[in-house]
């Protein structure tokens, strides 16, 4: 009886080890493959036809490209509606734009690269 017992407690504490090891093994897993989507994470290649449907109208996201990397202003307000300053529109190439702006590149230090242009 009392060897039973023995082995019915040894029983559930490895499986409470096993239980427990694996829990946080995957934790890590997770936090690994975050970090990595984080570092690693594909950009996306756009065509001028492609980006051109990220022009914040419509409940469309919007992009604008500058020398060749292309940035998310979708919740930049002064972009709001894919309208900037009633000078440029989201969803083109702006590098000429931008270079004629009052802030020059400095601006795009704070955005969300998305992508390269083709
Ligand atoms: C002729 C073209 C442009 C003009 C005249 C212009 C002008 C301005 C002005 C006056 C502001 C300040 C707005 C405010 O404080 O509410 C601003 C902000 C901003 N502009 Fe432009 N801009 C031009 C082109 C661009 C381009 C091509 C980009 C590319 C992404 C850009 C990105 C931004 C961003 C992200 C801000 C917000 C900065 C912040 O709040 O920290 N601008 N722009």
């Amino acid at each position: 009886m009392k060897k039973t017992f023995l082995i019915i407690v040894s029983v559930l504490l490895v499986g409470l080890l096993t239980v427990g090891c694996s829990t946080s093994n995957s934790d890590n897993n997770n936090n690994n493959n975050n970090n990595n989507n984080n570092n690693q994470e594909e950009l996306r290649e756009f065509t001028l036809e492609e980006l051109a449907q990220y022009n914040g109208k419509d409940g469309n996201p919007a992009y604008v490209a500058v020398n060749g990397k292309v940035y998310d202003v979708t919740d930049v307000p002064a972009w709001r509606g894919g309208s900037h300053q009633g000078e440029v529109v989201a969803g083109i190439d702006a590098t000429t734009f931008i270079s004629r702006s009052p802030h020059g590149t400095s601006v795009l230090n704070g955005l969300k690269i998305v992508g390269t242009l083709k």
